[in-house]
């Protein structure tokens, strides 16, 4: 029982050192990515993974959940605070799980529908995708943005009002702009339809005031806790004083969906873990950490321009940058592996209206809440642009064929050229080098 990892597994333990090596030594720029505290990580992993506590604080299945029930309402009461929301349910185990814990809770499945945003111009899997479990036991209809890659709320208005869906979903994994939870509580109220905000990309700009908070106007909030947050995997399940005013029923409709609902005991070490994250958004220093990733992301946004990348929507409001590759002359996937040959971690991801399918979509997605937390600032953005701009045009003019067989083999040729590119490694040198300068 008292061997480290390294003396029970060294198999594991040096891919573990592999991967931290990795995390290290390139550029994280996948915007749904950060690097969690010694602090959140010590919690995480602590000897609370040992304890089965199946139920909520005071109503448990099993015994010996006393401490346990004091965590989850530490935690419970620190989500409150920092969101001004008068309930919150810590257990789900991650986002997806949490936003199939709200339809369970409120809707009949077959007959009630979601309306979200469509996976491909940027809603998440979980919005009621057809694809994913929200789409099959629940009906859905997708909405699209605009033709300038904004959200068109007259368009959504006049579709919830055809649709008439029973929960509308505003939040998103791929747009980089201002969300206007108001006019989305209009159009809600307008159908009778809840609003339900999902900020999971957002959350750590909201609650330092670096975007609008969806709390008086969304009736139920969900959010992972590891993006901007920063905190272990997890989500919170939060309702407003609106949601509540509207159906007292929903703290209870909610904790049910959940258990016996969905899931058995929850993770005790990441309930603990999600609150040490909360009390670290809730300090000066981390309301100064959500300012500057916002602040570098406006500012990498313009250097991507000054190379010419055509950014969706012209910019970004908030962590994420959206490049259309059209331009380029190459494709999201080929540059998003020629760019971690580089040295540059991001996602290849579609844009609007690509025509291109999503295993090779016309676009990437990056995002600066990783780097920002190394302490990279404004003046290292212009670095990274350029070296973004230095790996792309070695890749350039490697666009896909529309025919699939012609596509796969492509892929395959393209691959072995990017791996053995000289420039490209140089430049992951550069960078690795640099990365070394702001060590975690
Ligand atoms: C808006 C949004 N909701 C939900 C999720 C799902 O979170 P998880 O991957 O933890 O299931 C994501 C993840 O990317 C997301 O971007």
């Amino acid at each position: 029982m008292l061997r480290t990892l390294r003396q029970e597994d060294s198999h594991i333990y040096n891919l573990i050192k592999r991967e931290e090596k990795r995390q290290v030594d390139v550029l994280e720029m996948i915007p749904s990515e950060n690097y969690t505290s010694k602090a959140v990580m010590e919690a995480l992993g602590s000897i609370l993974t040992n304890k089965y506590s199946e139920g909520y604080p005071k109503r448990r299945y099993y015994q010996g959940n006393t401490i346990i029930d004091e965590i989850e309402q530490v935690a419970q009461g620190r989500a409150k605070k920092l969101f001004a929301v008068p309930f919150v349910n810590v257990q789900a185990l991650s986002g997806s799980p949490a936003n199939l814990a709200v339809y369970v809770a409120l809707l009949k499945p077959g007959s009630d529908k979601i309306m979200g945003l469509s996976l491909a111009f940027g809603g998440h899997l979980t919005h009621g995708q057809p694809q994913s479990a929200t789409g099959k036991f629940f009906l859905s209809t997708l909405y699209t943005l605009g033709k300038d890659g904004y959200l068109d709320y007259d368009a959504i208005e006049k579709q919830a009002i055809k649709e008439k869906p029973k929960i509308i979903v505003a939040g998103f994994t791929a747009y980089a702009r201002i969300i206007d939870f108001e006019k989305f509580s209009k159009i809600a109220e307008k159908v009778g339809a809840y609003l339900l905000a999902d900020i999971s990309h957002i959350a750590g700009l909201v609650v330092a005031g670096e975007h609008p908070s969806p709390t008086p106007y969304a009736d139920i909030i969900t959010t992972t806790t590891h993006k901007t947050l920063r905190g272990p995997r997890g989500a919170l399940i939060m309702v407003t004083e609106k949601g509540l005013k509207k159906n007292p029923e929903l703290p209870k409709l909610i904790d049910m969906a959940i258990i016996p609902g969905l899931q058995g005991g929850p993770h005790d070490n990441q309930t603990a873990a999600i609150a040490v994250a909360l009390k670290e958004a809730s300090t000066l220093s981390y309301k100064k950490y959500a300012s500057q990733i916002v602040k570098n992301a406006k500012v990498l946004a313009d250097e991507l321009k000054r190379y010419n990348f055509d950014l969706v929507s012209g910019g970004t409001d908030n962590h994420l940058i959206l490049i259309d590759l059209k331009n380029k002359k190459v494709n999201g996937a080929v540059a998003a592996f020629a760019l971690e040959v580089g040295g540059v971690v991001l996602n290849k991801n579609g844009v609007p209206f690509d025509r291109m399918p999503p295993f090779y979509p016309s676009g990437i997605r990056l995002g600066t809440p990783a780097i920002t937390t190394r302490g990279m600032k404004e003046k290292d953005m212009g670095k990274i642009a350029y070296w973004i701009d230095i790996i792309i045009d070695e890749v350039q003019d490697m666009e896909m064929s529309s025919n699939k067989e012609e596509r796969t083999e492509q892929w395959k040729n393209y691959k072995k050229n990017v791996m053995n590119n000289k420039k490209l490694l140089v430049t992951a040198k550069e960078i690795q080098t640099f990365c070394r300068k702001f060590p975690l």
